[in-house]
């Protein structure tokens, strides 16, 4: 099965190809065009200016991927339906409506959030691809193996607007075990980047002057890391990092940089650790666009090494870390595979989408 994979619910407008075959993923194409660089200039991302770019390069992307114009050859179409803006998200879901109704395709919506933990699903098949080796392929997806998941798995999801900890019993069963009462952890990566006049996105430029400065130089405060539950704050951290800066203007970037990252990566591991020993699981997923971060994936994958060498874990591909079509394509595979299509005539983007 053959799926055309359509994303637009913040700055990334992608398309990709991404096929299910004898259980084995192929991305066949994966094109992204990102507005980063025009949202930098406002300090992030804004809605009007987002709908706009995605609807100036949807269709051109549309041509790059190189789909037959009466679709032949494409099975499905999966296009993401929330969360996130709404007038981005729109632009895709009404082309994912429009193709699929043109087309007599079946439609798959899917959960943002579903497509960030299934690119680990892919990661291995760039793995398997770069080694050249088909035997490295399993024969399912679902299959054990040592490269993906297995169940029951523990995702944690870091991106610019989630931060949850997500239990999945088995594909397509999630449930949220927490998540931020406030800022997401890449929004406090781009809100702390803005304190010290970094541009937007703030994420990877933090991890680059982390790892030039002295991680216990300054203590930030760790918010919620011993409540116990797992729930995370981080608001309170980014207004300690401005009472600092206003305090001590002289400060290095560096410093600043790397006492925040082991702040925020501290946090992180704590409360996963916490709900492993909770749940459990077999494997452990890290996803989203904060989860290109060295420091946050080898710290965690360390840890867990520790309390549990069974335990597998799986983070993505650095091309697949961010917003991209191919995650939502493999989603929406696993998706179409069980049947969940949805009425392209009333089809409607959903800001709030759950996942549980
Ligand atoms: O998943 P994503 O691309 O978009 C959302 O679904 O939100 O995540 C974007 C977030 C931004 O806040 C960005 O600063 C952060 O991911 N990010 C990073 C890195 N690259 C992107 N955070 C930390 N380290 C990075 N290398
Ligand atoms: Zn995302």
């Amino acid at each position: 099965m053959r799926v055309l994979a359509i994303e637009t619910s913040c700055d990334e407008t992608s398309i990709a190809v991404v096929s299910l075959t004898d259980g084995v993923f192929t991305i066949e194409k994966n094109i992204t065009s990102s507005q980063a660089k025009i949202h930098a200039q406002y300090g992030g991302v804004v809605p009007e200016v987002a709908a706009r770019e995605h609807a100036a390069w949807i269709i051109p992307l549309l041509q790059e991927v190189g789909v037959a114009h009466d679709g032949a050859g494409i099975d499905a179409i999966a296009v993401t339906a929330g969360p996130g803006l709404v007038p981005a998200l729109r632009v895709g879901v009404e082309l994912g409506k429009t193709l699929a109704w043109a087309w007599k395709k079946p439609l798959v919506a899917v959960n943002h959030l579903e497509g960030h933990i299934y690119s680990v699903w892919l990661s291995h098949v760039i793995a398997s691809e770069a080694k050249q080796s088909s035997e490295e392929i399993a024969s399912s997806p679902a299959a054990p193996r040592n490269d993906t998941p297995r169940f029951p798995a523990l995702s944690l999801l870091v991106s610019g607007g989630h931060t949850e900890l997500i239990l999945m019993r088995d594909h397509g069963q999630y449930e949220l075990l927490g998540m931020t009462r406030d800022d997401a952890a890449g929004e406090a990566f781009d809100k702390v980047a803005k304190l010290m006049g970094l541009e937007y996105p703030g994420g990877p430029k933090i991890g680059k002057a982390a790892r030039e400065g002295d991680a216990s130089a300054i203590n930030f405060p760790r918010p919620m890391i011993d409540s116990g539950d797992l729930d995370f704050s981080f608001a309170g951290l980014k207004t300690a990092v401005r009472v600092y800066l206003q305090a001590h203007p002289e400060a290095s970037a560096e410093n600043v940089s790397a006492g925040f990252l082991q702040a925020v990566v501290d946090v992180l591991v704590k409360k996963t650790l916490t709900a492993v020993e909770k749940t459990r699981p077999v494997s452990v997923i890290l996803s989203g666009g904060v989860s290109a971060d060295r420091h946050l994936r080898e710290t965690l994958k360390a840890r867990l090494f520790e309390i549990d060498p069974s335990i597998t874990f799986h983070a993505p591909d650095l091309s697949l870390t961010g917003d991209n079509a191919a995650m939502i394509g493999a989603a929406g595979l696993m998706k179409a595979a069980r049947g969940e299509f949805v009425d392209p005539l009333t089809l409607k983007a959903d800001p709030n989408m759950r996942l549980a």
